[in-house]
C-alpha cells in the first residue's frame, strides 16, 4: 500500500487553491483536479508524509483508499467491510469519520458516517473478536468519506488535526491571519527570498515569521506536532525520517538581506517575538516597537507588506480613510524602489491610499472577502 499511487486530495481555505496548486507543483505534483477548496494530485501514502511536512497553504491531505459505485447506505457498507482495514488500523485504534455527503440516498451524513464505521467495527469483530473505538477526537485514526451521486470515495485523512495552524503561535494579539493566508500573500507578491521583507504592523509576527520560514528553507512539519499517518498500522517511520531529513539539510540559517517586523503596540511585537522563538526564526526577524512611519527601511530592493486594521474587525470606520493617508504616505516617501503590498477588507479606507495599483488580488479573511493591494513605488 505504502507504494501504490492513489488520488491524494489536499483541502485548503476558499480562494487559496490556485496558491496552493503552484506549491504542489514546487514539489513535483502535477494538479488533476482543482476546485475551489481543493487540489487533486496523483501519488504514494508517503508522498503524504511529505506533502504533510512541507505544505504552507493547504488544511488537510487525504489519501484515496478506495471508491465505489453506492445507491444505498449498504452498499458502502458492504463495500467498506471488504477493505483490509486491518492494514490500516491496529486493534486498539480510535476512529473519527468526517464527511461530504450530496446525494438523494442519504438525508443526514451522519448515517453514512455510523455505516462506514459499522463496516469497520463489524470486520474486527469477525476477524479479532474486538472493536475499535469512535468518536469526533483527531488525534489517531481520521477517515473522510466524500459520497457524490452515486460514488462514494474513502479516503484516510493523514493529517487528523488541520495543517493550516502552523504551530508556532503561542500567544496572538488583535486580529491575526491564518498562517495558510499569510503563507499564500507572500506567494503571491512573488517576493524572490532574497530581497528585504518588511512587515510594518506586524500585530502577532504571522508575515514575518512565515517569510523568514520560507527563506531559509524551514516547513512547518519542522515545528512539532503529530499527524494521522503516524497513528496508522502501516506507519513507515524510516520513510518519514528520510522525508526529515532531506528536507532540513537544504536549510540554511543565515540570510543576506534584512526581515524586519514592527508594530506600535508593545504587547504585540512581545509576542510575535514568542511566535518566532517557537518557530526558531526569532534570530532572522529585526523586531521594533514603533509607528509603522519610523519603520527603518533599509536600502535595496524587497517587499513591504502590510496589513492594517479594516473596519470589520478592529478599528473605527472614521478614524480608518486618515490612517490609509499616511500609510500611502508612508509607502510613497520611505519605500520608493521596493514593492508594496496592502491586505485589506475595506476597499473604500484603502481608495485613500493615493497610489496607483499593479494587481489587485482576491482573497478571503474567514468570511471577508479582501484583497491584497500592490504598488510599484517608483
Ligand atoms: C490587523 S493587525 C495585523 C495582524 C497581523 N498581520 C497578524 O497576523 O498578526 C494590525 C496591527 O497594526 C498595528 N497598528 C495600528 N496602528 C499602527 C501604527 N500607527 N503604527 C504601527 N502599528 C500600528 C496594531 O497594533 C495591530 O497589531
Amino acid at each position: 500500500m505504502m507504494s501504490e499511487k492513489n488520488k491524494i486530495t489536499i483541502t485548503c481555505a476558499p480562494g487559496l487553491a490556485d496558491i496552493l496548486e503552484m506549491e504542489l507543483e514546487q514539489f513535483g505534483f502535477k494538479s488533476i483536479e482543482k476546485k475551489e477548496k481543493s487540489v487533486s494530485v496523483s501519488g504514494t501514502l508517503a508522498d503524504c508524509y511529505l506533502l504533510n511536512y512541507v505544505l504552507r497553504t493547504a488544511n488537510r491531505v487525504l489519501f484515496k483508499l478506495f471508491q465505489t459505485g453506492a445507491t444505498h447506505p449498504d452498499h458502502l457498507y458492504k463495500k467498506a467491510k471488504s477493505y483490509p482495514w486491518e492494514y490500516i488500523l491496529y486493534k486498539g485504534s480510535y476512529i473519527s469519520i468526517d464527511s461530504f455527503v450530496q446525494n438523494k440516498f442519504i438525508r443526514d451524513s451522519r448515517f453514512a458516517n455510523v455505516r462506514l464505521k459499522d463496516a469497520i467495527v463489524d470486520r474486527f469483530m469477525e476477524l479479532y473478536k474486538t472493536r475499535p473505538d469512535s468518536g469526533p477526537r483527531k488525534d489517531d485514526v481520521v477517515l473522510f468519506l466524500y459520497w457524490f451521486e452515486k460514488e462514494a470515495e474513502i479516503y484516510l485523512d493523514t493529517s487528523g488535526e488541520t495543517i493550516a495552524r502552523h504551530g508556532y503561535r503561542i500567544n496572538t494579539t488583535g486580529a491575526p491571519l491564518q498562517e495558510t493566508l499569510a503563507a499564500a500573500l507572500i506567494y503571491s507578491s512573488q517576493w524572490d527570498r532574497q530581497s528585504h521583507f518588511i512587515n510594518p504592523m506586524c500585530g502577532s509576527g504571522t508575515l514575518a515569521i512565515e517569510a523568514a520560514m520560507m527563506a531559509i528553507g524551514k516547513y512547518p512539519g519542522e515545528i512539532s506536532r503529530s499527524y494521522c499517518f503516524q497513528k496508522t498500522g502501516n506507519y513507515n517511520i524510516n520513510g518519514y525520517e528520510v522525508i526529515k531529513s532531506k528536507y532540513r539539510s537544504k536549510r540554511i540559517d543565515r540570510l543576506p538581506f534584512r526581515i524586519i517586523a514592527t508594530d506600535c503596540d508593545r504587547r504585540a511585537v512581545e509576542n510575535a517575538k514568542k511566535n518566532a522563538e517557537k518557530a526558531r526564526v526569532d534570530h532572522l526577524i529585526d523586531f521594533k516597537v514603533c509607528d509603522f512611519r519610523a519603520t527603518n527601511i533599509p536600502v535595496g530592493n524587497g517587499v513591504v507588506m502590510l496589513n492594517p486594521e479594516y473596519g470589520e474587525r478592529l478599528g473605527l470606520e472614521k478614524d480608518l480613510e486618515q490612517h490609509y493617508a499616511e500609510i500611502g504616505d508612508f509607502l510613497k516617501q520611505k519605500c520608493a524602489g521596493k514593492k508594496g503590498f496592502i491586505f485589506t477588507g475595506n476597499l473604500n479606507a484603502a481608495k485613500r491610499v493615493g497610489l496607483r495599483t499593479s494587481s489587485k488580488k482576491i482573497f478571503y479573511n474567514g468570511k471577508i472577502e479582501c484583497r491584497l493591494l500592490e504598488y510599484d513605488l517608483f
